[in-house]
């Protein structure tokens, strides 16, 4: 059995990594301690399966302690004290959430399910971004049927991914508006009010034109799935007034004559999709059934009428199951088994 610890227990992710210890893990685990700022020490978690745990003041002696160390903090913590926390035979095995090492040569940037054996040998493992993980869940088992090519992405991204004070902010300014307090919702975290509208605008804008959302999404898709540096991907990131799981419509563009009937059984068939596909019953991929699954919807899938030997189809995932968490759990499954 494992000692697992948490860096962060108290944020959206460290709550959901704590969901999926106990509800999917496969590995045994002996302990599960929390760490947390001075804020946070001192507070109980109450957990169903490894009761109610006191978070402890971080430092890298005590979570170099335990075998694996999930950080669920900002890219400045990681980068302070990932490599500390990993560093020689006797350091943690540690799966970061955030960006501060997805872009680094010889660090893995890992979704369990297309690219586990790039995790061999190594200490430190990067989560990927939410909105890149849950999309390739669709595209790599069609890129193993027909080589993707290009691919072409719109996002459709919940509020709740932004973080609490988003919602929050969503949530209330809607209410304004229904109560008639107010025409448009006040905005102080988005750049726009979100209530009624859609902003194609997520994180900071790039000297290209578009979003460091949009770019992450180029990225981690060339690293993850091993493709060439400019590999063509191409991303709008939209936020839309939703509450959680993150929405993709995508176009891939294969070098081989598409087979629509062998999309579907590959769909199917891949671990951690769940294809909703069915027109006549009105059934497709939707944010309010994604939620809080450890699956990520697939329909609406089609040849695409535009391009030749291209798929389009429709992804809705839980960005912090699948697109954080589960895959951060999963990481680490694959690298004690
Ligand atoms: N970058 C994502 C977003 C966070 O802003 O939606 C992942 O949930």
């Amino acid at each position: 059995p494992l000692n697992v610890g948490i860096v962060g227990a108290t944020g959206a992710v460290g709550k959901e990594i704590i969901g999926c210890l106990e509800k999917c893990c496969s590995f045994p685990i002996d302990s599960l301690r929390l760490f947390g700022s001075k804020r946070s020490a001192g507070r109980k978690i109450d957990t169903s399966k490894f009761g109610n745990i006191t978070i402890e003041l971080f430092s890298e002696d005590s979570a170099r302690e335990c075998d694996v160390v999930f950080l669920a903090v900002d890219g400045d913590f990681s980068r302070a004290h990932a490599e500390n926390i990993c560093k020689g035979d006797d350091g943690a095995i540690v799966i970061d959430n955030s960006s501060a090492f997805r872009y680094k040569e010889g660090i893995p940037l890992v979704v369990p399910e297309i690219n586990a054996e790039t995790t061999k040998g190594k200490k430190l493992i990067a989560n990927p971004n939410c909105t890149t993980a849950i999309g390739l869940m669709a595209v790599w088992p069609l890129h193993q049927l027909f080589g993707l090519s290009k691919m072409v992405m719109s996002t459709y991204q919940a509020a709740s991914g932004a973080g609490q004070p988003c919602m929050d902010e969503l949530m209330e300014g809607t209410r304004s508006v229904l109560n008639g307090e107010r025409d448009v919702a006040e905005n102080k975290v988005f750049a726009h009010p979100l209530p009624f509208n859609v902003i194609p605008h997520i994180d900071k804008f790039q000297d290209n034109g578009y979003t460091k959302e949009e770019m992450k999404v180029t990225w981690e898709t060339r690293k993850i799935c091993g493709l060439a540096d400019d590999f063509p991907v191409s991303c709008t990131a939209v936020r839309i007034p939703t509450a959680r799981a993150h929405s993709e419509s995508i176009v891939a563009l294969f070098d081989t004559p598409v087979d629509i009937v062998a999309a579907r059984k590959a769909l199917e068939e891949a671990p951690g999709v769940k294809l909703v596909d069915d027109i006549e019953n009105l059934k497709y991929p939707m944010p309010l059934t994604a939620t809080g699954q450890y699956d990520v919807e697939v329909g609406r899938l089609r040849r695409n009428i535009a391009f030749d030997n291209a798929l389009e189809f429709f992804v809705c995932g839980d960005q912090l199951l699948r697109g954080a968490a589960l895959n951060a759990v999963l990481v680490a499954e694959a690298m004690v088994k």
